[in-house]
């Protein structure tokens, strides 16, 4: 099985409210549908879901009933987008069932405590293609809270113990600087706890989720439960397919 996860400012435009990339996303789940792998999807949020969780600091909890219109707001938005990426599936001969985190997920203090996983374990051993998602979630300490996609990878990893697990980004993988703003910056081979460590806490835009760093610090949890981890880039044509096959694709492998 592959656990794949499209990462947010692959299929949206992350700077502007609501924008989708949609010829990335038919093309990826071209390339995903012609894998003929069992595959979990997971997709993030980009600018469906973190302009408007920031602005209203939907990460830190509930503490205002004003936060209720933007949970929802942001519910319906990343509910969007999903639909989107399932009918992309779908349109693709992928059958995609979309299981939203703000039903199936609770989290505790901003963790994720449970997932429903029998849900993706029935629709997954039926041959459908599980796909969830960043979402607005309950939270048993918070009242509400943000869920993820890397917390929903972390806790697919730890059940289902994929083949490979891949990230796809928009650039072609981890690198010793933002890429965008330090074009010196190297891509790196393989990224580990040391290599994490030495990296700057660099952020470009409004991201509730926390910056690259958190990200691969979660993969290197995630690497853990086995199955080759790597992060490629979702721009570039092929490369999801490559990395499904196991050929060698430019991108960085998360090592513990
Ligand atoms: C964020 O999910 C969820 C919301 C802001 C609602 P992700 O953290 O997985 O999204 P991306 O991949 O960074 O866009």
């Amino acid at each position: 099985m592959m656990l794949v996860k499209l990462g947010g400012s692959v299929i949206t435009d992350k700077m502007n409210y609501r924008t989708l990339r949609e010829d990335v996303l038919f093309r990826l789940a071209g390339e995903l549908a012609r894998s003929e792998e069992s595959v979990i999807l997971v997709h993030g949020a980009g600018s469906f879901g973190h302009v408007i969780a920031a602005r209203h600091q939907l990460q830190n909890g509930y503490n205002d009933p004003s936060q209720l219109m933007a949970a929802a707001q942001v519910m319906e938005d990343v509910r969007t987008l999903n639909l989107a990426v399932t009918s992309a599936l779908n349109r693709s001969g992928l059958p995609a069932v979309s299981l939203p985190p703000s039903a199936l997920v609770e989290l505790r203090e901003g963790r994720l405590d449970r997932l429903e996983l029998g849900v993706f374990r029935r629709y997954l051993d039926l041959g459908m293609v599980p796909v969830t998602f960043g979402d607005v979630a309950l939270d048993s300490r918070r009242g509400l809270g943000i869920c993820s996609g890397d917390q929903l990878m972390e806790s697919l990893a730890r059940e289902f113990a994929p083949r490979r697990i891949i990230f796809c980004s928009d650039v072609d993988g981890v690198f010793t600087d933002d890429p965008v703003v330090h074009p010196e910056a190297r891509m790196l081979e393989a990224v580990d706890r040391e290599t994490l460590s030495s990296l700057p806490r660099s952020q470009r835009c409004a991201d509730v989720t926390g910056s690259i760093f958190g990200k691969i610090e979660t993969m290197l949890r995630i690497a853990a439960h086995g199955g080759d981890s790597m992060v490629i880039n979702g721009l570039a044509p092929g490369r999801l397919a490559a990395a499904l096959k196991g050929e060698k694709v430019p991108g960085t492998r998360v090592v513990v």
